[in-house]
């Protein structure tokens, strides 16, 4: 992973394009490239770095190992070109599409394209809701996961009275902020409630866009007068423009939380700067949907187990997987976990001395 992440922090534009692997070779003759069985479409880059540097990697991973034809997409953020991908993906000759939506509507939109061409669509880690054409939904305990980061802020807070919190909420088009909201709210909200914690403010953050949230929290800053004693965000990158925020004011470190384990947020817990991350073990989770997207291009009945989860229009077959709690104190534990930052990458430069503070 550390390998794959640096050739794309190098070539940005590289990261997005598409990308084929697996497959029987150049069967087909000639220079064109084989038509995918399976497309993947993954949202963009900058939301979080895991879907370039973990989910594009061990994705491709398991559709090579099966010998199974797999383009991967990246939509960068955009509806349109989500839509077009998979379009272009299903004349191309793709058979299932792996699909990360950028919102339910356009999700909704391309499942029923796909349907209509008897091509199947699972949903990975983001539900689409109200439609009746998506057949499988990988992902994790996403409720679980807001759980995790209100009971991490409440753990870092620890017993000091009238602490004042702000919240930034992931993107309101993606149905996992809505889930991860209800886990933290169901965590915090009480404090609020009973004059404990004091809420400073609440908002949402269009698009997951790092840059916004930087915005948004320093606006926060100025309104609070500076009085922030925590911040629930609800990913490393919303956690991480919390951090900045407070370092341009030279305010002091404040417990923030975060998900997705990424080198920046590891790497913020050691310096002290975040208090906690989720860590959703990714490679699981592109195994799990690579699996079922294997048999379905082969034809075959998936044998995963599944729960059946509500999109407001059906049940759709579910594999969710559980997401763990990472804080200073438990980061060694995950350590060679091939979705997780390595040693030598948390631990290089100016964090080595803290490493070596806390053990790692
Ligand atoms: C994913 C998170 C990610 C966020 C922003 C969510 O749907 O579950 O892992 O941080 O999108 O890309």
């Amino acid at each position: 992973m550390a390998t794959v992440a640096a050739g794309c922090a190098l070539a940005v534009a590289g990261c997005g394009d598409d990308e084929s692997s697996g497959g029987s070779g150049g069967g087909g003759g000639g220079g064109g490239s084989e038509p995918g069985k399976v497309a993947v479409l993954l949202p963009d880059s900058k939301s979080s770095v895991r879907w370039e540097t973990v989910d594009r990697p061990f994705l491709a991973e398991a559709f090579k190992a099966a010998g199974v034809e797999a383009t991967i997409q990246n939509a960068e953020g955009d509806k349109a070109t989500q839509q077009q991908q998979a379009e272009q993906a299903i004349t191309n000759g793709a058979k299932v599409l792996l699909l990360v939506n950028l919102d339910s509507g356009s999700g909704a939109a391309i499942a029923a394209n796909a349907k209509s061409q008897d091509v199947k669509v699972i949903d990975y880690d983001r539900l689409t809701l109200d439609t009746d054409a998506t057949d499988y939904y990988v992902s994790f305990d996403n409720e679980r996961v807001g759980e995790l980061q209100g009971q991490g802020l409440v753990d870092c807070i620890g017993d000091k009275q009238g602490a004042r919190i702000a919240v930034l909420n992931g993107s309101p088009t993606d149905n996992n902020a809505t889930l991860f909201k209800n886990g933290y709210d169901s965590v915090i909200n009480p404090k609020f409630e009973d004059g404990e914690w004091t809420e400073v403010a609440d908002q949402s953050v269009p698009d997951w866009d790092n840059q916004q949230a930087l915005t948004i929290f320093e606006q926060m800053l100025q309104k609070a007068d500076n009085k922030v004693d925590g911040v629930l965000a609800a990913n490393d990158g919303l956690g991480n423009a919390a951090i900045s925020a407070l370092k341009q004011r030279k305010l002091p470190q404040i417990p923030v939380t975060g998900q997705d384990a990424t080198l920046e947020g590891i790497q913020n817990i050691v310096n002290g700067d975040q208090c906690m991350t989720v860590y959703k073990a990714i490679k699981k989770e592109a195994d799990a949907a690579a699996e079922l997207a294997i048999a379905l291009a082969k034809g075959e009945e998936p044998t995963a187990k599944t729960t059946p989860i509500d999109n407001g229009t059906e049940k759709v077959p579910s594999v969710l997987l559980e997401p763990v709690s990472v804080t200073k104190d438990n980061i060694t534990e995950y350590l060679g976990e091939p979705d997780f930052p390595t040693k030598e990458d948390i631990c290089a430069g100016k964090t080595a001395a803290k490493c070596k503070e806390l053990g790692i």
